[in-house]
Formats: structure tokens, sequence, C-alpha cells
């Protein structure tokens, strides 16, 4: 374990007018960010909300999947940990052998920003009319650029390192 080299990383795909859900379901396919998604997080741990949790459906494969909750859940199981409090994520991140990606939604992503050293964002190329989860507007307002990359069918992300 090098705990030094573990980060706390936010990855999120937001629309023009910053929405995020809508109806407790991600508003738009890209089939190339899922892929994205799928290929960054892989080997390491995903920390999500109950919301985003009951939206998936199930634990993701070759990864840690922590369940944020304060209300009693479904045990935990190989690859799922159901946990009550940020500090409890936070505090168990330490002993992670890779990074701790925080995958949302909008609760979580509060919960954690205090945290965060540095996001990765798709860009939704749409405005998603009646919305209704959305990120704050200064949620990279301590962040800077620090790549980005195009995806398949012209989706572009963006890296945010936290500025010291
Ligand atoms: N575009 C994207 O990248 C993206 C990513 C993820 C999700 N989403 C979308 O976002 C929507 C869901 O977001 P959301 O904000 O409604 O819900 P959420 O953040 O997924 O889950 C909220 C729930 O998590 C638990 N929770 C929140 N803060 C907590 C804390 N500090 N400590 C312990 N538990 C805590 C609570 O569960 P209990 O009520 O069980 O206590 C709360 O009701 C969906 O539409 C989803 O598809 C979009």
């Amino acid at each position: 374990m090098d705990s030094e080299l573990m980060a706390i990383i936010g990855i999120v795909a937001v629309a023009e007018n910053l929405a995020i859900g809508k109806g407790g379901k991600l508003p738009w396919h890209y089939p190339a960010d899922l892929k994205h998604f799928k290929q960054t997080t892989t080997g390491n741990a995903i920390v999500m909300g109950s919301n985003t949790w009951r939206s998936i459906g199930k634990p993701l494969s070759n990864r840690l999947n922590i369940v944020l909750s304060r209300r009693a859940q479904l045990d935990s199981d190989d690859n799922l940990l159901f946990l009550r409090n940020v500090s409890e994520a936070a505090d168990l991140s330490k002993f992670l052998s890779g990074d701790l990606y925080v995958i949302g939604g909008a609760h979580i992503y509060e919960a954690f920003a205090p945290l965060i050293d540095s996001w990765i964002v798709t860009e939704i190329p749409e405005r998603i009319e009646n919305a209704d989860v959305f990120m704050p507007a200064n949620y990279l307002e301590s962040f800077q650029l620090a790549d980005a990359e195009e995806l398949d069918g012209g989706l572009v992300v963006r890296r945010y390192e936290r500025m010291s």
C-alpha cells in the first residue's frame, strides 16, 4: 500500500446548464462517456450516494463500491460497502491501494467538495430541460485546468487540479 499516491477525485458528466440528473437517472446516453468512466475508475474505489446507487442498481465490477447512506441498507459484500458518513469513507480511503473516485450524485459531490483533489469533467453538449439535479455554478472555483481529452463522438473531458 502506498497511501501517499491515493487521491480523491470527483468524476462527473455535466450539461451546459449544469444539469447532471433527471428523474433519478442520467438524462443522456453517451457510450463513449460510459467507457471513459469504466476505464478511469476500474481498479480503484468509487463512492456514491444512495440515490445514485439505486439508479445504477448493482455494484460495478472490479471496483470497491462504497455507498453512503444514513439509513440501514443491504449487507456489505465483497466489493460493496455501505458507510454512514464522509469521514468513514475518507478514513477508509487512506488504506486503499488506488484512488477514491467520488461518482455522485449532487449530495455526495457537495459532501466531499472540501476533500476533492481533482475533478474529471465530461462536458455534455446539451441543455437538459426539466432536469432536477445540478452541479453548483462554483464547483471548480478552487481548481485549475490541467488537461483535456476528446472522446469518441466529440465529447470533451477536462481534468482540473486543486490550486495550492
Ligand atoms: N451526471 C453525472 O455524472 C451523475 C453522476 C452521479 C449521479 N447522477 C445523477 O444524480 C442523481 C442523484 O443525485 P442526488 O443528489 O439526488 O443523490 P445522491 O447524492 O446519489 O444520494 C443522496 C443520498 O445519499 C445519502 N447521503 C448524502 N449525503 C450523505 C452524507 N453526508 N452522509 C451519509 N449519507 C449521505 C443519503 O441517503 P439516505 O437517504 O439513504 O440516507 C441521500 O439521500 C440521479 O439523477 C443520478 O442519475 C449524475
